[in-house]
Formats: C-alpha cells, structure tokens, sequence
C-alpha cells in the first residue's frame, strides 16, 4: 500500500469514527431528553358540542366514567361545532376546538394522545379530526403519537347492542308491547347516513313497534309518520338517538311548536310520549364509547 493510499484509508476511518461518535452522543442526548420529558398520554374527548345547559348532564357522565377508568390521565375537551362554540362564548364559556386542543396538549409537551370520538356515527365530524389529527403526529418536535377513537356506531354489534340498551334504560317500563318507540337520530348528507337506514332495519327485526327516524338524513320523520300511521299506532314514545338531549331533541322532537315531531304526531291521533334524555345519560352506553377508547389507549402505548 502506498502512502497516499494509506493517507486516504486513514482519513476515511476518522470520519467514519467522528460520525459514530456523533450519531452515538445525539442518540444519548435524546434519551436523556426523552426521560425527562415524556408525559403519560392524554386523553382528548372531541363530541359536536351543545348550548343547552340542562344537556350538560350527558358530557359530565361521560368525563366521570372515563376520568374512573382512566384516574391519572389528563382529560380535555373540544367541541367540533363552531357555532356552539361561538354561542358559548358568548356566554362566557371558552371551548376549544380539537385542533386548538390538540395544539395546546403539543404545547404542554404532551407527546401521547386518544381522542375519543363521542360522535354517534363516523361522519363529516369524525372524518375532519382523524384528517387534522393525523397531521399533528406528523409535526416534528411535536406530539409523537395521535390515535382517533371510533364514535359509537361503527359496526353490526355496535348498532344492536345501541338499540337494545336504549331499549332497556331508555324506554319507559310502562310501555305496551302494541305502543310505538321512534329514535330520533340525527342524520347527515355524509355517505355515513346510511347507518340510520341499517339501525332502522335492525330496530324493526328487534322489534315491530321499534322505529328510527332523523332530523336531517334518511329515514325521514315523514317516512316513520307514515308507517305509524299505516299501522294504525295509538301510542307513541319518543326517544332522542343522539348524545346528548340538546336543541333537537327538546325542540324538533320534544317541542310545543307545530312542526315538532311530538305535535305532528299528536295531530294524527296518536299519544305521545317523550323521553328528554340524551344517549350519554346511560353509563352501558357511555361504556361503549370508553370501550373504543380503550383500544385506542393501548395502541399508543
Ligand atoms: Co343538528
């Protein structure tokens, strides 16, 4: 081997060695760093929020049953809805939304986080935060790891064991095997509306008097009018199908006004029955949803 050769080789083995050395002391750094600074994950409860105050009942149950299951765990809340959370702030109630959540939790050196999706169906909501969570576990020096839990109908059993809970805790025991019970479900111009079709299908098979209808998909309230009508129904017993009892359920549903579900009906003969309670008033349901949120937390783990 000639000199330069030598030269050459030895010059390369430097390098070689001043780069392990340098991977070796940022590898040791980001340890020492990562040590210190790890935070548990933190759980974010993202649902389309309300401005009625009596429906607040439902999202207190909810942060006490998860807060039980999960006692050391920081919990926030964010509200998908702008114009809610525009209301209440109106009002003097700041509410976050799941980005400027998810950006504050990133702020706070939180590098671990479940949201839970307190959505009854994965739909327009739903699809907006996985995107836009999606892309926060992307950011660099930022939250590691953002897991989206699923909202509450997202399968076969899911729907079944949703109606034969509202079954059994919703509906009135003094209800007749011949009386009607309608859910109102929200419903939605997404592709994901089809569920209220699917669960309506489902009521039925349960349940000859078990009827579901919603506020802005299909089935329509006129489409379960009609069927009530045509069965010749003389009781009725209306139910809110949503997570809350808010302005649908009190007003569109439950209201005195003559276009309310429970007016309509009235004028058709029938008696009617309401019942103000939202979904998340029932800990089995509440259940359900920690239940996705369990997954999700031992996935980030
Ligand atoms: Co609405």
């Amino acid at each position: 081997m000639c000199s330069v050769q030598m030269k050459k080789k030895f010059l390369i083995l430097t390098l070689v060695a001043f780069l392990f050395a340098g991977i070796h002391a940022e590898v040791s750094q980001a340890d020492v760093h990562s040590a210190k600074m790890e935070k548990d994950p933190a759980i974010l409860l993202v649902t389309f929020g309300t401005s009625v105050e009596s429906a607040q009942v439902s999202f207190r149950n909810i942060e006490k049953r998860v807060k039980a299951a999960y006692p050391k765990t920081e919990v926030r809340w964010a509200y998908t809805s702008k114009i809610i959370r525009k209301k209440l702030e109106k009002l003097g109630t700041k509410i976050d939304s799941p980005e400027m959540a998810l950006a504050r939790l990133m702020d706070e050196g939180y590098t671990k986080v479940a949201v839970q999706s307190l959505h009854m169906i994965p739909g327009a909501e739903f699809h907006e935060i996985n995107v836009n969570a999606r892309l926060f576990g992307q950011m660099a020096g930022g939250i590691d790891k953002v897991l989206v839990s699923l909202p509450l109908l997202v399968s076969n059993e899911t729907m079944e064991k949703a109606l034969k809970e509202v079954m059994v805790q919703a509906v009135p025991k003094e209800r007749k095997a011949n009386d009607a019970v309608v859910l109102m479900g929200h419903g939605t111009h997404h592709p994901s509306d089809a569920i209220y079709s699917a669960l309506m299908y489902k009521a039925q098979k349960m349940d000859a008097n078990l009827y579901v209808g919603t506020v802005e998909g299909s089935p329509s309230f006129d489409d379960v009018k009609e069927m009530l009508v045509k069965k010749k129904t003389k009781k009725v017993y209306l139910i809110p199908f949503m997570t809350v009892a808010g302005d649908h359920a009190m007003n569109d549903m439950a209201g005195d006004e003559p276009d309310s579900w429970k007016s309509q009906l009235a004028k058709e003969g029938l008696e009617v029955v309401t019942v103000k309670k939202g979904l998340a008033e029932f800990d089995s349901i509440v259940d359900m949803w920690i239940a996705q949120l369990k997954t999700t937390m031992a996935h980030l783990n």
